[in-house]
């Protein structure tokens, strides 16, 4: 692209970073794409090993359920671990990881393999099989990872529930998923504090009857409760014999499923994202490896959070793929002080660092002068996820964290993309609070509600329009609400968000247009809040709305009325917040109640989300012809 052909606000790439990026031409490489897609896709898969090759890479033949990778037999374990260990990567390092208290744990691919193995081997003691789902509540920690390439390895299907969910939540989705084992640690350091992981587990398997084995990791040592029969401890399970190094892979088809991951959706229950082995594996190497232009001797961090997308695909998946040094943390930011993430950086050499804004805008809020304490000059390239980040978090990200060397890689995706979407790469010119275009070879736009493009820099539905390797294949158990993403606009994917393209083709996403807020990057439903609000005895109805916060992106606002008789109180006030927090998870605490006598409803009785929304703002709510009096 030329230089002078770009409006705005432009940051070019320098000359060094682009003498060492994998793609130097993006433009050829989404020339190419476009020219031969299935073709593109064919040769990236190439790269990795398959036990016997496809007959097709995409097969449209069921639309939308679009398969990939058809006939193939692979299994992503071998892509991560076992290819590894022939090469010279044996002894390279896969993991670093550092606790919040300061405990190190490092693991080459060997051992990483090792370790798979011997857990793999356990859950098969335990009777798991092929296509069976297991649900994994942990920190941040090695094990978690270990947990989940065990499952994958024989086989079984993995539905992590991030650690930050509790009780209700975690409970919810054993259930709908019906798992027999579920894999926890006793508990989670977080910010000095340890998070009760398997106390809350306990409390959810009250609510659920699937669960025959609760394997528990220790972590913290605090006392917890062991059910006899049930509970059984991980370390004790790893120096059993039938724990051995030798465990056979089991090869499954492209298509078969690898694992579950709950999200967030317009209305209802969370639902479980299904993704597979071939296409999910071919999709996050590939874009890891041009997007944060992976070399053999880097070291990256993402410090997102293994129970949620980005951790699945680009903590685990994504960078064993690639071989590389993966660093994991498992506290607060902040913790101790302000300059843990740069002392980090600093003592383990991390090259490229892939976060969210609102980590980044909690940061900046301590100052430079943290930063500055500390050598941040391995670093080389940037990232964010989760959210819009603000030009002015963009820019801070830029000077004080990458000193105007590094390029930021703003990814748009999704749970139900499993890879990057729009994106940049190291060569591409880039504006701050953009993503850019999308990946190469992959057809996007924003088009208004007839389907139809609209004009640039106009507000519109982002939508999909090519499928790709990673796609979400549906909804676990309902496949129709998987086609609900298909319905909108026929044979196009409605993303749920909202945005604008410039006249230089750059995508600038503004937000979520359904019921989905994010909140500090992370997703949830209003729907999850407002049940948990009615579950307390003392609410008869609530609704729950996003607005706007400085750190956290969206915060959320709720509005309850009281069951009659019920006193209003701000000691109540309190009651409710703790109450959502112990049923849904501290991420979705609420900012602010407030009571009120009656809610705006459309007069079938939907909520009017939109409007409590306007008057919170204090804008005009636009069309309220269908409001019930
Ligand atoms: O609204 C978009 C926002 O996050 C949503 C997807 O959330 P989730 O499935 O939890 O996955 C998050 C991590 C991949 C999207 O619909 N989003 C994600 N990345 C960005 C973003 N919004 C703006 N810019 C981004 N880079």
């Amino acid at each position: 692209m030329k230089k002078q052909s770009l409006t705005g606000e432009v940051f070019y790439p320098s000359e060094e970073v682009v003498q060492k990026a994998l793609v130097k031409d993006w433009e050829a490489m989404d020339v190419e794409a476009k020219r031969d897609y299935p073709g593109f896709w064919g040769k990236m898969a190439e790269e990795l090993h398959w036990f016997q090759k496809w007959d097709k890479v995409i097969d449209d033949s069921e639309k939308p359920f679009y398969k990939w990778f058809t006939g193939a037999k692979t299994n992503i374990v071998y892509n991560c671990l076992d290819i590894h260990v022939k090469t010279f990567r044996r002894n390279k390092l896969a993991l670093i990881w550092e606790g919040e208290n300061g405990d190190v744990k490092t693991f080459s691919y060997f051992a990483l393999h090792r370790e798979t193995c011997k857990f793999a081997n356990v859950l098969r003691s335990m009777g798991v099989k092929k296509g069976d789902r297991v649900t994994i509540y942990m920190g941040r920690t090695p094990e978690i990872m270990i947990a989940m390439l065990a499952c994958a390895r024989i086989g079984a299907v993995h539905s992590v529930v991030y650690g930050g969910f509790s009780v209700e939540s975690l409970s919810e989705r054993i259930e709908d998923s019906n798992s027999k084992v579920l894999i926890v640690s006793d508990g989670a350091y977080q910010r000095g504090k340890i998070v009760p992981l398997k106390q809350i587990a306990d409390e959810a398997l009250q609510r659920c009857g699937t669960v025959e084995h609760c394997l528990v990791v220790k972590r913290t040592g605090i006392e917890i409760n062991m059910e006899q029969g049930r509970d059984m401890w991980y370390h004790e399970l790893m120096n059993l014999p039938i724990a051995t190094q030798a465990c056979a892979l089991e090869i499954v088809d492209s298509e078969d499923p690898l694992f579950i991951l709950y999200t967030s959706g317009t209305t209802g229950k969370p639902k479980a994202i299904l993704h597979t082995h071939g296409g999910y594996m071919v999709g996050t190497y590939t874009t890891l490896k041009y997007v944060f232009d992976i070399h053999e001797e880097d070291r990256y961090w993402c410090a997102a959070d293994p129970g949620w997308i980005t951790g699945h695909s680009y903590i685990v998946y994504g960078p064993l793929l690639n071989g590389t040094t993966s660093f994991l943390y498992e506290g607060a930011p902040n913790f101790p002080y302000p300059n843990r993430w740069w002392s980090m950086i600093e003592r383990y050499g991390i090259n490229i660092l892939y976060t969210a804004p609102t980590a980044i805008r909690g940061l900046m809020r301590f100052g430079e002068a943290w930063v500055n304490r500390h050598d941040l000059s391995s670093l080389r390239i940037l990232g964010s996820v989760g959210e819009p980040i603000n030009p002015e978090a963009w820019r801070w990200y830029h000077r004080v964290v990458g000193k105007e060397k590094c390029p930021i890689m703003d990814t748009w995706w999704q749970t139900e993309t499993g890879m990057f979407m729009i994106t940049p790469m190291p060569c591409v010119p880039l504006k701050p609070g953009s993503g850019t275009r999308p990946f190469p070879g992959i057809e996007m736009d924003v088009v208004d509600e007839n389907g139809k493009s609209v004009k640039a820099n106009e507000e519109g539905y982002l939508i999909i329009k090519t499928p790709w390797p990673a796609m979400i294949r549906t909804v676990y158990k309902d496949p129709e609400r998987y086609k609900q993403y298909w319905e909108k606009y026929p044979g196009i994917y409605m993303t749920g968000d909202s945005a604008r393209r410039d006249e230089d083709g750059y995508f600038w996403i503004i937000g979520r247009v359904d019921d989905v807020i994010k909140v500090s990057g992370y997703r949830l439903g209003t729907a999850e809040i407002e049940s948990a609000l009615v579950s307390h005895f003392s609410v008869a109805e609530a609704a729950a709305i996003g607005l706007p916060h400085e750190i956290k992106g969206n915060a959320i606002y709720t509005y309850v009325i009281l069951k009659t008789g019920i006193e209003k109180s701000t000691q109540l006030i309190e009651e409710l917040r703790q109450h959502v927090s112990h049923e849904v998870g501290p991420i979705a605490k609420p900012e602010h109640i407030e009571f009120v006598d009656s809610l705006p409803k459309t007069r079938s009785g939907k909520i009017m989300r939109r409007v409590l929304k306007a008057r919170a703002l204090g804008e005009d709510p636009g069309n309220i012809s269908t409001l019930e009096e």
